[in-house]
């Protein structure tokens, strides 16, 4: 009896398996690189940086992203409902958990994993905006182009293909998380 491949395990989950890869572990880390230079670069050092990171699905991102950012900062994070086991956005999203700390003349910088409806951050920021931030940018790893927020994301990491993607934190049903690659379903 042939036993079966740790990697084709974890690239199946009940009926759902990985049609193909769609940025690979190394091309999101060079990416992710860039981003982290170029927010290193943008901030004036001596003002404080508080990174936010939008749970569930950019903890992988965030962990990354923060650790190729040279210069010092805070972090923490912000829980929002979420879509549940849909694959389509619908209706209000509510703020489950919010930091405690004052946001009052510090720069925000919000990591999403994926903007697509961009209902989330459309609902999210004009709230964050008015709690006193000197300023509030997104920062996102994936960007389907659906919409274009106002003010846009100023650091996007990829243009991704209209297609339900997981993996690098994102999910289908909870499952596909850990993969340390993109892929699509
Ligand atoms: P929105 O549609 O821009 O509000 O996206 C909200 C959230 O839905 C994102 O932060 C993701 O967690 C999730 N999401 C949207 N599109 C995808 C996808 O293609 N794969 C996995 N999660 C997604
Ligand atoms: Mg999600």
């Amino acid at each position: 009896m042939s036993a079966t491949a740790p990697e084709q395990v974890a690239h199946r989950a009940g009926a759902n398996t990985f049609r193909h890869v769609v940025f690979s572990q190394g091309q999101i880390a060079t990416r992710v690189a860039e981003m982290g230079a170029g927010i290193s670069d943008h901030y004036p050092a001596s003002e404080p940086l508080l990174v936010l990171g939008l749970l569930k699905g950019s903890f992988i991102f965030m962990a990354d992203l923060v650790r190729t950012i040279h210069r010092p900062l805070h972090l923490d994070f912000l829980v929002a409902s979420s879509y549940g086991k849909a694959t389509v956005s619908s209706g209000r999203v509510n703020l489950l958990y919010d930091p405690d700390t004052s946001f009052e003349g510090k720069h925000l910088l919000i990591v999403e994993d994926i903007i697509d409806s961009g209902n989330t951050l459309k609902q999210l920021l004009p709230d964050l905006r008015r709690r006193g931030a000197k300023s509030v940018e997104v920062c996102a790893l994936l960007h389907k182009r659906l919409v274009a927020l106002e003010p846009e994301a100023r650091w996007v990491g990829f243009d991704c293909p209209d297609e339900f993607v997981v993996g690098y934190g994102l999910d289908h049903a909870e499952d596909f998380r850990h993969l340390p690659f993109i892929g699509s379903l």
